[in-house]
C-alpha cells in the first residue's frame, strides 16, 4: 500500500469522526431534525476526504500532528460537500447519484438540499474561526480568509458559474484550452490549493514553503479535474459512485471534450509532473503528497 493510500485512510477515519461529532453537537443544541438528518446524509459515510488529506499532509511537513489539522480539514470538507450538494441540484448538473447513494435533493427535496449547502458553508467558517480549535487568532483569521476567497466568486462559485454558462448557454464549443483551465482552476483547483495553504498556515510555514505548496496545489487541481473528466468519459458509474458519460451530452467545457482522451491524458501527466516538482524543497517528507499527485493518473473513483 502506498504511503498516500495509508495516510488518506487515516485522515478519512479521523475526519469522519470529527464531522460526525460536529453535526451531533449541532443537533443536540437544537438544529431542526430534518436538516440534521440531511446534513448527515450529505457529509458522512462517503467521499475520499482528499482535501482534508491535503490539509493534514501539508501541515505534517511542519510537524503538525493529525489531530491539530482536523478542524481546518473538516472546514474545507464542509465547503466541498456543500459544493457537491448544490452541484447535483436539478438546476445545476441534475444528478441523482453521489458517493454511491441518492443525492441530497433526491433523498429529501430541493429546498432541503439548498439549505444543507447553506448550513455547511456556515459550519465551515464556524470551524475555522473557533478558538476551540486554533488558539492563535491570526491563524483563525488567515484560515477563514483563505477558505472564503477560495470558495467565492474568485474561486469555486465563480468556476461553477463559468462551467454552467458554458454548458447552458452553449458556449463550450467556443472554449479554448485557456478558458477551460481557468474555469477548472476556479471550480476545483482553488479549494484544492486552499487545502495545501491551510496546512501551511496551521504549520506556521515560511512564505517560501507556503508558495511551494500553493504551486503544488495549483498543478494538482488541474490534474484532479482532468482525471474527474476522464472518469466521466471512461469510468463506470458503479466504480465512481456517480453518473458517468454526462459531460459531453451536457455540453460541458472540458479538456477531454476539446483535446480528446489521449491529449487530455498527456496534459494530466504534465500537471502531475509539475505538481511533484513543486515539492522538491520538502524532500522525502513530501512522499505522500507526491504519491497523491501521481495517483491522479490512474484513479478509478
Ligand atoms: C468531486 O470531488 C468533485 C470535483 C471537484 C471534481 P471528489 O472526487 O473529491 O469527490 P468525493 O469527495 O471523493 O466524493
Ligand atoms: C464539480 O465538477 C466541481 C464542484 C465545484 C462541485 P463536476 O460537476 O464535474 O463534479 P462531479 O463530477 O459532479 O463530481
Ligand atoms: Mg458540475
Ligand atoms: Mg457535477
Ligand atoms: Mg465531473
Amino acid at each position: 500500500m502506498s504511503q498516500f493510500v495509508a495516510q488518506l485512510g487515516n485522515v478519512a477515519t479521523a475526519i469522519e469522526t470529527f464531522l460526525a461529532d460536529a453535526l451531533s453537537a449541532q443537533e443536540a443544541a437544537g438544529a431542526p431534525p430534518r436538516l440534521a438528518a440531511a446534513l448527515r446524509h450529505a457529509v458522512l459515510g462517503g467521499g475520499k476526504r482528499f482535501r482534508p488529506f491535503l490539509v493534514a499532509e501539508s501541515a505534517r511537513l511542519f510537524d503538525v500532528p493529525l489531530n491539530h489539522a482536523l478542524a481546518a480539514g473538516a472546514a474545507l470538507e464542509c465547503i466541498h460537500c456543500y459544493s457537491l450538494v448544490h452541484d447535483d441540484l436539478p438546476a445545476m448538473d441534475n444528478d441523482e447519484l453521489r458517493r454511491g447513494r441518492p443525492t441530497v435533493w433526491k433523498a429529501y427535496d430541493e429546498w432541503t438540499a439548498i439549505l444543507v449547502g447553506d448550513a455547511l458553508q456556515a459550519l465551515a467558517f464556524e470551524l475555522t474561526s473557533s478558538s476551540e480549535f486554533h488558539q492563535d487568532p491570526s491563524v483563525r483569521c488567515e484560515l477563514t480568509s483563505v477558505l472564503a476567497i477560495a470558495s467565492g466568486s474568485l474561486g469555486m462559485v465563480g468556476g461553477q458559474m463559468l462551467d454552467l454558462e458554458a454548458g447552458n448557454l452553449g458556449s463550450a464549443s467556443k472554449s479554448t484550452v485557456e478558458d477551460i483551465t481557468r474555469l477548472q482552476a476556479m471550480k476545483t483547483g482553488r479549494l484544492i490549493t486552499a487545502g495545501c495553504e491551510m496546512g501551511a498556515i496551521v504549520g506556521g510555514a515560511s512564505p517560501e514553503a507556503r508558495a511551494a505548496l500553493k504551486s503544488y496545489g495549483e498543478h494538482l487541481g488541474v490534474a484532479f479535474q482532468i482525471s474527474d473528466d476522464l472518469l466521466d468519459a471512461e469510468g463506470s458509474s458503479a466504480d465512481v459512485g456517480k453518473a458517468t458519460g454526462k459531460d459531453a451530452a451536457a455540453g460541458k467545457a472540458t479538456l477531454v471534450g476539446l483535446l480528446g482522451v489521449k491529449d487530455a491524458r498527456a496534459y494530466l501527466d504534465r500537471s502531475i509532473a509539475s505538481a511533484v516538482d513543486a515539492l522538491a524543497q520538502f524532500g522525502e517528507k513530501a512522499g505522500p503528497l507526491a504519491d497523491a499527485a501521481r495517483h491522479m493518473g490512474y484513479r478509478d473513483s
